[in-house]
């Protein structure tokens, strides 16, 4: 049991207690449970809808077209769930002359259940379909990268601003319950003062698998496309820590383990930290998939479907693309190598430079 361990361990910095929780081989949430869809905790977009992979598809071929059509190249996931998405960009992308044959799929799974489970969805959609552990160990390729809700899931640090001064929050056992206690500390993010009770939150691991694609990319040419629930410069500096089971919100302490655990992701500093690649955005998930011509594809695939089943295909897309639900609130950055324009979407979106390239 977690709880257990956490006993054992002592105090975890809500960094370290989020990595337990979710990763434990034993009993981390991801190592035990099959998050996703109706009889799990939460709902991805690929889950809502055929159209978020077969768009998402559509965004990959236009830019391996922008790299001049490589004859190999390696189209990664980090993250990827049942591998629905993945299944839907296939099958969506191969009408693409070219890019089919083209294409090695690398999926970056930390979780044995959902590697299974990617494993079962992929089964013959593709000849070269491999495992990896991390961004570090792709084939050293041109790279067409996509991430959702991949940085949302990795560990934060939480940092308070207190009447005492900075401190870090932790996490330890009070008797049989687990509790929150914020401990000084000196390793602050931030120099600039603060209102009291100010959260900052950071995500090393996501900087570093930032920094993975962002030098994969700028040594081996391609982009990437990373889609997530988080923030920009309107930060509120409160906690965006939140755990969720059975589709409701739950307590971050009780039952650990057997809810998922997420924080926003911070898109500015994942923008800030590229050195080899142009950042692009953030826009919002309703603009990425409106261009890419969701209205189109629904309309579509409602031409031949029943009553009940177009009713399903516009709540879905209204659940992907409208403002209250998922299309203000997830957005979308993108990466190119240095050498590319703007990828598609992102045009009038302001180029961040990589520092190598400024
Ligand atoms: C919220 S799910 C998103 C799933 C999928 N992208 C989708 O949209 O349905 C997070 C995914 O990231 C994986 N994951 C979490 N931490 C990871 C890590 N450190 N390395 C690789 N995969 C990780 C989880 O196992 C899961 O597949």
């Amino acid at each position: 049991m977690i709880q257990n361990e956490l006993t054992k361990r002592g105090t975890l910095s809500v960094h370290d207690f989020m990595q337990l929780a979710l990763t434990d081989p034993d009993d981390g949430y991801y190592t035990t449970h099959l998050p996703i869809g109706k009889d799990g905790d939460f709902v991805t977009a690929p889950e809502i809808s055929q159209c978020f992979g077969e768009l998402v598809g559509l965004w990959c071929v236009l830019l391996w077209q922008q790299m001049g059509k490589p004859e190999s190249f390696i189209l990664a996931e980090c993250g990827p769930g049942y591998g629905t998405l993945m299944k839907d960009l296939i099958r969506g992308t191969s009408h693409a002359p070219g890019f089919y044959e083209a294409m090695q799929v690398a999926l970056i799974e930390i979780s044995p259940r959902l590697k299974a489970q990617q494993a079962k969805t992929l089964h013959r959609k593709h000849p070269h379909i491999h495992w990896y552990d991390s961004v570090d160990q792709l084939p050293k390729q041109p790279l067409i990268l996509i991430a959702n809700e991949f940085f949302d899931a990795l560990p934060i640090h939480q940092f308070v601003y207190k009447d005492t001064g900075w401190c870090e929050r932790h996490v330890r056992m009070q008797n049989t319950a687990p509790i929150f206690v914020d401990l000084p500390t000196t390793t602050v993010p931030i120099q600039k003062q603060l209102p009291q009770g100010s959260i900052i939150e950071t995500c090393p691991q996501g900087i570093q698998a930032l920094n993975s694609i962002d030098y994969h990319i700028g040594m081996h040419g391609g982009g990437a496309l990373i889609i997530d629930y988080g923030y920009t410069k309107a930060h509120t500096h409160k906690s965006t820590l939140q755990a969720v089971k059975q589709h409701q919100y739950h307590d971050i302490l009780s039952e650990i383990g057997t809810a998922d655990l997420t924080a926003h992701v911070d898109f500015d500093t994942l923008l800030q930290n590229l050195n080899h690649c142009h950042g692009w955005g953030p826009i919002t998930q309703g603009q990425l998939l409106y261009e890419l011509g969701i209205d189109l594809r629904v309309n579509q695939l409602a031409a031949t479907s029943t009553t009940s089943q177009r009713q399903l295909l516009y709540s879905a897309k209204e659940r992907l693309i409208g403002a209250k639900q998922m299309g203000t609130l997830f957005k979308a950055i993108a990466l190119t190598s240095i050498a590319l324009s703007a990828p598609f979407a992102f045009t009038n979106t302001q180029g961040s430079s990589s520092h190598e390239a400024a």
